[in-house]
């Protein structure tokens, strides 16, 4: 999960990276409130999850609360590379002397931690990294060792920075390690990290992300999610623990194990092509145990997508033998009764097929076509989808 900026300045508030006061605010009232509350001039911020606000014209500075005011009217409804601004963040504006970049990473490709560092940080960083890269410091991570302040020191000093702020950029880099680690982010960027014409080193911009996978040990993590963006049918898929991903096609699709799943998408979308170009819907793994709650489950989330005009049901028995999920098909097609209104196509293989045939044949349900091949099935899936 990325963070909003306003949400990212809490975290590094919390863990001690030295941040100016920021408030959160949906209107322009709200701004010119924090912006009194803040004091002297203020900038206004668009909180939307993408970076190159800056140049996009989606930080401002307002002279006082009244120009807050007119400065949150404008940004507040903006589009930045096809993100809404809803809300703004006002901080406190910095006078800026030197604007640095300093970035914790997890580097997959390296099965590794990432530090970069430079002293050419603001934002033009990624032509700094583009066209002057020995200006950026990358150093690896030993994640058992983490950074010390002889380690940060060192990574400062390879980026470039000057003596008189090393040790204060050090020590920020020491407290952006705990948080990346205390956090269990991925990212953690600060860019700019600035020094102010008064000496002080303050993180100005905040990126981080969070994995969430680790969210089991950060209860406090589901509070940072953003509800209004997330997929409505995702959230329920998530409600019931199911490992469901909307995308945008029309052809449905369940299958036990990520695997059959995924080549199921392939296959779907290549059969598709025949068919003008129809697609699959989503990706919906019900795992192992396809009982006839999961697939129940399953169906009425996929039924419950508009876009979505046929479903193909995916199955190769293994632990979990074809006759239980076809009796699953058949008891969540029960449960569903007048909910269940598409073609469901349906592919049984593996462990006790003939008798998962035999179920679903006999139950006769008129939504129901069985195929007995995989592309045969996505196929007539993606025929039904195009209808
Ligand atoms: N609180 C602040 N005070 C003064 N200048 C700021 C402040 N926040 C941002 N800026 C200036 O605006 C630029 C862009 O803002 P930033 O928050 O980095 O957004 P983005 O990275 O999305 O462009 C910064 O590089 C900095 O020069
Ligand atoms: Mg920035």
């Amino acid at each position: 999960m990325d963070l909003f900026e306003y949400q990212a300045r809490d975290l590094f508030e919390a863990s001690g990276v030295p941040v100016l006061a920021g408030a959160v605010a949906s209107t322009p009232e709200q701004a010119q409130q924090a912006a009194e509350k803040i004091g002297g001039k203020v900038v206004v911020k668009a909180q939307v999850k993408i970076g190159g606000r800056g140049k996009a014209g989606g930080v401002k500075l307002a002279e006082n609360p009244s120009d807050a005011f007119e400065k949150a009217k404008a940004i507040l409804g903006m589009d930045i590379k096809g993100h809404t601004v809803h809300k703004v963040m006002i901080a406190g504006a910095a006078p800026i002397e030197s604007e640095y970049y300093l970035a914790i990473l997890l580097d997959r490709a390296a099965r590794s931690f990432l530090v970069m560092a430079s002293v050419s940080g603001g934002m033009d960083i990624e032509e700094v990294a583009h066209k002057t890269p020995e200006k950026l410091a990358k150093v690896h991570v030993d994640p058992n060792a983490g950074i010390s302040a002889e380690n940060a020191l060192e990574i400062v000093r390879k980026g470039g920075f000057p003596a008189d702020v090393e040790r204060a950029v050090a020590e920020v880099l020491v407290t952006l390690w705990k948080t990346f680690k205390d956090s269990d982010a991925t990212l953690v960027e600060v860019n700019p990290l600035v020094k102010t014409t008064d000496g002080r080193i303050i993180a100005l911009d905040g990126k981080v992300t969070l994995d969430d996978n680790a969210a089991f040990r950060h209860p406090d993590h589901e509070a940072l999610i953003d509800h209004a963006a997330t997929n409505p049918l995702e959230a329920l898929a998530k409600e019931k623990d199911l490992n469901y991903v909307k995308l945008d096609g029309e052809v449905g699709v369940i299958g036990n194990g990520a695997g059959l799943v995924m080549s199921t998408l392939d296959v779907v979308a290549y059969a598709g092509e025949k068919f003008g170009g129809v697609k699959p819907a989503n990706f919906l793994d019900i795992g192992g145990g396809a009982s006839a709650q999961v697939m129940a489950d399953g169906l009425s989330i996929i039924l419950g997508d508009p876009a979505v005009k046929s479903v193909f049901v995916n199955v190769f028995g293994g632990i979990t033998a074809c006759d239980a999920v076809a009796n699953g098909i058949v008891q969540a097609l029960a449960m569903l009764g007048d909910k269940a209104t598409k073609p469901i196509v349906v592919r049984l293989d593996g462990n006790n097929v003939v008798e998962g045939r035999r179920i679903l044949n006999e139950a006769n349900h008129p939504l129901v076509q069985q195929l007995d091949t995989m592309d045969g099935a996505a196929a007539r899936a993606a025929e039904l989808a195009a209808k």
